[in-house]
């Protein structure tokens, strides 16, 4: 019998629903928040009201589209957490008033050991799609999160490296905003940066280990736009181009130099990326270009499993079912959830 899994996901502002069917995602639905662009960046009572006038008829069209009977699901998976609070209890209630009356079981996910599992859904018009072999490394880079993740199994994960302060995410979305871009900047970066040449140098930081900072780099970009722009009042508007393939030139460098020096001290040529910033074209180039080097396997998810979805927690509810692994009406939110 085939395994038909409900997936929420409400941590931030995207409500998604998806259905995975024997672990095949069949649909995902995802209804974005724009009332945050009017504010730079997500407000959490705002997201929370969204989610909620957004969660049923996602949940609906979800459904509708797998072309299934919400009587023939066998789990809810659900995202714990980490997130907003207010946002993740209106998917986590949800799905409990759900699997309550349909009498089915529930299964929490953590939104970040989901990003990673992204990786097992066959992007679309892909027949011979093979996911990760164990062990793996994961660079999860979202707007909350930047971690190097050393995966074992789906569910024996290792957080290796991550960010001292910003996230990645936030990098982008922060020099956006000096930049006088509205929210959220990456997409917009990303785009200008397309357009220019990283010809302005920002230093990498210094940091040890594994882990990552990306706030000395919001302050120099402030001094920098300050200084420049105090000559020249145009200076943003006539360099936008080369101003944010330079930022975006070094946010990248500093995420594969971490990325390469991990591959190495953990001997492995197995390479995912994953998360939001992921959609990032500079990450994928270098990426490539790093692989091509290096001698790495990598994996990139399809867009859509890029930033959030409920997909991925549909995907990570398939496996958890096969595992058993179910929580009780008791469960509730965790904004914190680590792994
Ligand atoms: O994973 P995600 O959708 O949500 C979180 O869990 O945070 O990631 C959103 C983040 C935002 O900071 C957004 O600016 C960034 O991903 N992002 C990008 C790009 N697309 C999304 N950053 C750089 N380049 C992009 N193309
Ligand atoms: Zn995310």
């Amino acid at each position: 019998m085939a395994i038909i899994i409900l997936g929420i996901e409400s941590s931030c502002d995207e409500t998604s629903a998806s259905v995975s069917i024997d672990g095949k995602i069949v649909s995902n639905i995802i209804a974005n928040q724009t009332i945050h662009q009017n504010y730079g960046g997500v407000v959490p009572e705002l997201a929370s009201r969204v989610h909620q006038q957004n969660i049923i008829p996602t949940i609906h069209q979800a459904i509708s589209d797998a072309k299934i009977n919400k009587n023939q699901l066998h789990a809810v998976a659900f995202t714990r957490g980490p997130g907003l609070l207010g946002s993740l209890l209106v998917g986590v209630s949800f799905a409990k008033a759900f699997a309550l009356a349909l009498n089915i079981p529930l299964i929490q996910v953590n939104h970040m050991q989901a990003h990673v599992l992204a990786h097992f859904i066959a992007p679309k018009n892909s027949e011979n799609y093979s996911p990760p072999t164990f062990p793996f490394l994961c660079l999860t880079v979202s707007g909350g999160h930047t971690q190097i993740v050393l995966v074992k199994n789906y569910f024996d994960m290792e957080i290796i490296g991550q960010t001292l302060d910003d996230a990645a995410g936030e990098a982008f979305d922060k020099t956006a905003k000096i930049l006088g871009l509205p929210y959220p900047g990456g997409p917009l970066i990303d785009k200008y940066a397309q357009l220019g040449q990283p010809i302005y140098t920002f230093t990498e930081p210094k940091i040890a280990d594994l882990n990552f900072s990306f706030s000395g780099l919001k302050t120099a970009i402030l001094y920098f736009v300050r200084d420049n722009v105090k000559q020249n009042p145009d200076f943003l508007a006539q360099n936008m181009n080369n101003i944010c393939a330079s930022v975006q030139w070094r946010i990248v460098t500093i995420l594969l130099n971490k990325l390469k020096k991990a591959a190495q001290q953990y001997q492995i040529k197995h390479i995912a990326i994953a998360g939001g910033v992921s959609a990032n074209s500079g990450l994928r180039k270098e990426l490539l270009s790093e692989a091509q080097k290096n001698n790495w396997t990598t994996y990139i998810p399809d867009f859509e499993y890029c930033t959030d979805n409920a997909a991925m927690i549909a995907i990570a509810g398939h496996y958890k079912y096969l595992n058993h692994d179910f929580v009780g009406q008791d469960i509730t939110p965790q904004p914190r959830l680590i792994f």
